[in-house]
């Protein structure tokens, strides 16, 4: 089955099937790479990372206007609740929900969770299932060697690695992720958006694994 995967610019994407449509981190307002607005986008569902607002982005109106399910650990998933969101599934690492189009699990990440000064909970990283695709979706984090064991366990075939350094990786470890991880193309995320995460892209270049450098509103197939 062909999966599409759409980069939104930042950590977000639309990763649609052609029945399913998921929304991962679709922060468009305020982003200045975005070349979608929230308005542009058709989802059946959205997955959070976590709380921080270049990640939260535009969930509530986005979900609100698809009527779309919010995948995302139970301190968001009770902020939503709070917003008058209904269509919400929450988790926490080390987890995994069945959906309609596969599966959402959501692992560990290294990195902080708040939104308005509110606590959001743990942050994550997020393994999707779908249409025959396995994603490994980073979320904002540091390097750490269990992701070999993420790996292990779910064989993702896509991982979008985040390379902006200061808040995350920058490109050489996240090079060394993408070596932990060993998928067939690792997207690099969470850069040159900002002056402060600002990064020579060259630098990701890890050994063995090929490289998909996206440009926001881009797409990619996968069969
Ligand atoms: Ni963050
Ligand atoms: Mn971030």
């Amino acid at each position: 089955m062909t999966l599409t995967i759409t980069y939104l610019g930042h950590s977000g994407f639309l990763i649609d099937s052609g029945r399913h449509a998921i929304a991962v981190d679709p922060f468009l307002s305020g982003n200045p790479v975005a070349k979608h607005k929230p308005d542009d986008i058709r989802c059946t569902a959205i997955a959070l990372t976590h709380g921080h607002s270049d990640h939260l982005g535009d969930t509530i109106p986005i979900a609100r206007r698809n009527q779309a399910t919010v995948y995302s650990v139970w301190e968001i998933y009770e902020y939503l609740t709070e917003k008058g969101l209904t269509k919400l599934e929450p988790g926490n690492p080390g987890g995994k929900i069945k959906t309609d189009f596969g599966f959402i699990a959501f692992v560990q990440a290294f990195h902080s969770s708040s939104y308005e000064g509110r606590y959001m909970g743990n942050p994550c990283g997020l393994i999707i299932h779908i249409a025959g695709h396995t994603i490994y979706h980073c979320g904002d984090t540091g390097l750490f060697s269990d992701m070999k064991l993420i790996a292990e366990i779910y064989k993702p075939d896509v991982a979008m690695i985040p390379c902006g350094d200061r808040f995350t990786m920058g490109p050489e470890l996240a090079s060394m992720a993408a070596e932990f991880i060993r998928p067939r193309v690792a997207i690099p995320i969470h850069f040159n958006t900002f002056p402060p995460i600002t990064v020579d892209i060259a630098q990701f270049r890890p050994r063995g694994v090929e490289v998909k450098v996206m440009k926001p509103g881009e797409s990619l197939a996968l069969d």
